[in-house]
């Protein structure tokens, strides 16, 4: 009897192995896109900085994957230098859930199929151009996986306001301090091969 119940227990654990793997998406053939939001000046923890975090995670994911990559940049770019003062522009911005204006648009988006979003997280959300990015694009038929850079809030429920943005299927996201980030590149590279890894990449 016991040897029957272990072989049950072996068959259902390689089963469940091989059903795991299976949920993976082969992401060989996949056309991959990095896009992107990113600051610059003051920075919570890191002082003055001339690559924001987010792009330089960005920067790592885009290589790893072989995608292409985009910044969404504002049409007019009036935040402050400054940390605190920034902090409150974007809140107002958020509150008055705003969409500002963005300069360019992705060429060719409907040609990829897996497309990273990559942002900091603003006050348990994304910066307000994202929203617009979002909006103003296709997704049907997309997937997309979130990252983040943060300073102890993590991913809040950003995934969740993507999903809901964009109605895309959605992979895990990754979280990582902005400060790892900015100062510790084989931290944040490792971090992002893991992942990667778990995504199917
Ligand atoms: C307007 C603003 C709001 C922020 N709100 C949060 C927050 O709610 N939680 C958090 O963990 N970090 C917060 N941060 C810190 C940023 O998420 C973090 O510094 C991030 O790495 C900045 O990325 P970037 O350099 O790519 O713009 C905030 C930063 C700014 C500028």
């Amino acid at each position: 009897m016991n040897k029957i119940l272990s072989a049950f227990f072996i068959s259902l654990t390689i089963f469940m192995g091989f059903n795991a793997k299976a949920k993976e998406m082969d992401m060989s053939n996949k056309k991959v896109l990095v896009v992107y939001f990113s600051k610059t000046g003051e920075q919570y923890g890191v002082g003055n900085i001339t690559e924001g975090n987010t792009a330089i995670i960005a920067k790592m994911v885009a290589e790893q994957t072989g995608a292409d990559l985009f910044e969404i940049k504002l049409k007019n770019d009036t935040y402050p230098v400054e940390y605190k003062p920034l902090t409150e522009v974007a809140l107002s911005e958020k509150k008055a859930n705003a969409r500002p204006g963005i300069a360019d648009d992705v060429e060719n988006f409907a040609n990829y199929d897996v497309v990273f979003i990559g942002t900091p997280n603003w006050w348990a959300d994304m910066p307000m151009a994202l929203y617009t990015f979002i909006e103003s694009n296709d997704w049907s038929g997309k997937t997309v996986a979130p990252f983040v850079t943060h300073e102890g809030s993590g991913l809040s429920s950003i995934p969740s306001k993507i999903k809901a943005a964009t109605g895309a299927k959605m992979l895990d996201g990754m979280a990582i301090y902005g400060h790892v980030a900015q100062n510790d590149r084989e931290q944040s590279k490792a971090e992002i091969t893991n992942w990667l890894k778990k995504l199917g990449f």
